[in-house]
């Protein structure tokens, strides 16, 4: 994640009233359990795993170098993927995390095999100041994902201040997220989950106009409920990706063998109709960089109008739709981008998603907001190499879409410790 010093939307934390910060606490000697989303993505077997991407690692180091320096005894935590069976500990073991973390913040980290016994509170006794404890994958406990109150009250029992900074996992209820919390009196959130909730709540809170929303990705369906509750405050829906296709079905436009989601064709009809009834803006993809097969691609071309060939599948925005799209984030003064305008994984199909990052920088750079939504969209603005020219990159994709959406993500309501009106500020 990145976000830019003195760049946002300032204070805007109505999100996070009531809930404390790791700064309200004296840290001193406390074990401090800081719950983290350190789920990064891998490469290789078992046993020879390398971590490809550490931006959620390297997220999470403010809050854990703070505890550290202020003598705080420090307990991290994280899930790693999905394990289902005890043969998936060696795929995703915590390992080569803990070996990161050791490495950028030059301590000794111990990694805790089993977090559900005494051995974390025997440990802690002894712990020395450049060493730090690193729960193994709570998902190894199926305690964790089931929110038990077994496994909350033994971490309870090592615990006396607890920190969630996982927001990438703050959407869901589980144990180290939800029960764990509700049991320890001093909780609070760490700097991550401040950044990233102050500037998703500025594009709930009424942002600079025009306002931009750039929707792209695989689904209509994920994206439904977000442009639902954002539909009265953008100015300008963009759209790519996959799910350009239904939208461009949904005009009654051939879209060959594109991927298409049927059962929203109704849908999109009726929200572009929603939208330019509001006086607001749906920009569609004007041509397409199509291929014949999307495994083993024979050939590659650009088809110069909206629609696509039977025997033609969509995989990227074409040239024209680029440089309209481009002075579309250049004229906005606050941009939201969620989900990539083509299988930007491939180079073939990234010139869409590049093009969106390269000019969202441009926004930045003239004075303007861009907040780019975790997840694959994320991952692009990475691999274009402007991803250090956003104003912000959430490290959550599910929880980052859902705040948006309005929900109540567990995470933030556990940490509630002051009635919501009665709240000091941050
Ligand atoms: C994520 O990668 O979105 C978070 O770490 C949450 O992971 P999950 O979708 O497996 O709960």
């Amino acid at each position: 994640m990145t976000t830019r010093p003195g760049a946002g939307f300032g204070k805007t934390l109505s999100g996070l009233q009531g809930i404390k910060s790791i700064e309200d606490f004296e840290l001193k000697d406390q074990r401090v359990f800081i719950r983290l989303d350190l789920n990064v993505p891998m490469s290789g077997e078992a046993g020879a795993l390398e971590i490809t991407d550490d931006t959620r690692i390297r997220a999470a180091l403010p809050t854990v170098k703070y505890a550290l320096e202020k003598g705080a005894k420090v307990i991290l935590a994280s899930h790693l993927g999905r394990p289902e069976k005890d043969e998936d500990r060696a795929k995703f073991t915590l390992e080569p995390v803990a070996e990161r973390l050791g490495e950028l913040l030059k301590c000794e980290v111990i990694l805790i095999e089993e977090p559900n016994s005494d051995a974390p509170k025997a440990l802690l006794s002894g712990l020395k100041p450049n060493q730090l404890l690193l729960l193994e994958n709570l998902r190894f406990d199926v305690g964790e994902t089931k929110n038990a109150p077994e496994l909350a009250n033994t971490i309870a029992s090592y615990t006396d201040i607890y920190i969630n900074d996982a927001f990438g996992a703050s959407h869901r209820a589980h144990a180290t997220i939800d029960a764990l919390p509700k049991l320890i009196a001093k909780r609070g959130c760490g700097f991550l989950i401040k950044k990233e909730i102050e500037n998703l709540s500025g594009l709930l809170a009424g942002p600079a106009k025009p306002f931009l929303a750039i929707m792209g990705g695989a689904k209509v369906s994920d994206k439904i409920k977000v442009i639902e509750k954002m539909i009265e405050s953008i100015d300008t829906f963009m759209i790519g990706g996959a799910m350009s296709y239904t939208f461009l079905a949904a005009k009654g436009l051939g879209v060959g063998k594109s991927r298409v989601e049927k059962d929203k064709i109704a849908f999109a009809r009726e929200l572009m109709e929603r939208i330019e009834a509001r006086g607001r803006k749906v920009l569609l993809p004007v041509d397409h960089i199509v291929a014949d097969d999307f495994l083993a691609p024979t050939k590659i071309e650009t088809i110069s109008g909206e629609s696509i060939p039977e025997d033609r599948l969509g995989l990227d925005i074409g040239p024209k739709t680029r440089a309209m799209y481009r002075e579309e984030i250049l004229r906005a003064k606050t941009v939201f981008w969620n989900g990539p305008m083509g299988v930007f994984e491939k180079p073939e199909f990234a010139k869409g998603s590049f093009a969106v990052a390269e000019a969202l920088a441009g926004l930045v750079a003239k004075g303007g907001i861009s907040i780019v939504g975790g997840g694959d969209s994320a991952a692009a603005a990475e691999a274009s190499g402007f991803a250090d020219q956003m104003t912000h990159i959430s490290t959550g994709g599910g929880a980052s879409l859902e705040y948006l959406e309005g929900a109540k993500l567990p995470g933030l309501e556990a940490l509630r410790t002051v009635r919501e009106s009665a709240a000091p500020s941050l």
